[in-house]
């Protein structure tokens, strides 16, 4: 344990968690200290370097409180939350799932088919609508919908109201016998991830953008099935192809059509122009 060098540290450093109890936990840090290591190594760190990654990482950390989870929002901004994701979702012919986002707020409220998330919120009314179905396309009756989108402002109610308006762009719904589901909302807007803290200054550093287009999140359940947290995106957004999250995939992008005034899929008379979006989840057994 002495005279250690940049040859071999990290062996001695590995060698030091022989008495990890938990397998699992010792081959994850030693994974983690050899690509670590192999950064410095590979970078030629200087001192002002890491001095200013430590600052950095301290100032994440001190972004965080209860509701703002700024090492999340890093990860979901340089892409490790969508490779987890991916890690963990290998399910072809489901639906594709997608970042969580810091958004969720569990406890939104039970609504009715077609019931409106967008009571009080600013935007184009927008009727979405589908099926929740299992691989071989029958249909899953009795699924839960959680549903949570932007306003108009491309603000969350969370960010408006912390939580005390369990109602506001978001809503829980249940599929039919046949599987159907419908609701209505306001048309998603792109919007903006917080830049007011360390994110946003590797954001601007780095010449990157914020916005995120435009999207409803959905996390759909059922007894029997694996569950799928994912986006309904917009077709045609153009922050399609530079989400700053790398969250957008090709199987969730869905087309909004628009109406004239009129008859809505609801059995309602719209006096103003709607649209329409329609999207078949499809869940996997467990
Ligand atoms: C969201 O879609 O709500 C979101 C996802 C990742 C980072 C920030 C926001
Ligand atoms: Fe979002």
């Amino acid at each position: 344990m002495r005279n250690l060098n940049e040859s071999n540290l990290t062996e001695v450093v590995v060698a030091g968690l022989a008495g990890t109890a938990d397998p699992r936990l010792r081959a994850v840090l030693e994974n983690l200290i050899g690509h670590l290591h192999a950064f410095v190594r590979e970078t030629e760190l200087t001192l002002p370097e890491w001095f200013a990654g430590i600052q950095f990482l301290t100032a994440t950390g001190q972004k965080c409180d209860d509701k703002r989870q700024e090492y999340i929002l890093l990860s979901d901004t340089l892409g490790i939350s969508m490779l987890v994701d991916a890690i963990n979702h290998r399910r072809p012919g489901a639906t594709e799932s997608t970042v969580l986002g810091p958004f969720y707020v569990p406890g939104s409220t039970d609504m009715p088919l077609w019931g409106d998330i967008a009571e009080g919120v600013a935007g184009v009314p927008a009727y979405v609508s589908g099926r929740v179905l299992d691989l071989r396309d029958r249909p899953i009756a009795g699924a839960t919908l959680d549903v949570w989108q932007t306003d108009g402002d491309g603000l969350y109610g969370v960010q408006r109201y912390a939580g005390e308006r369990p109602s506001y762009a978001r809503g829980k719904f249940k599929s039919g016998v046949d599987g159907s589901y419908g609701f209505r909302t306001v048309r998603p807007v792109s919007y903006q991830i917080p830049t007011d803290g360390p994110v946003g200054v590797l954001l601007r550093a780095t010449g990157r953008h914020p916005n995120r287009p435009a999207h409803v999140h959905t996390m759909v359940s059922a007894p029997g099935y694996q569950p799928v947290t994912t986006h309904l995106f917009v077709a045609g957004d153009p922050f399609l192809d530079s989400d700053a999250v790398f969250a957008v995939k090709e199987s969730l992008i869905v087309s909004f059509e628009d109406h004239p005034a009129g008859k809505t899929p609801a059995g309602t008379t719209s006096n103003v122009p709607f649209c329409t979006a329609h999207y078949d989840f499809k869940l996997v057994e467990q």
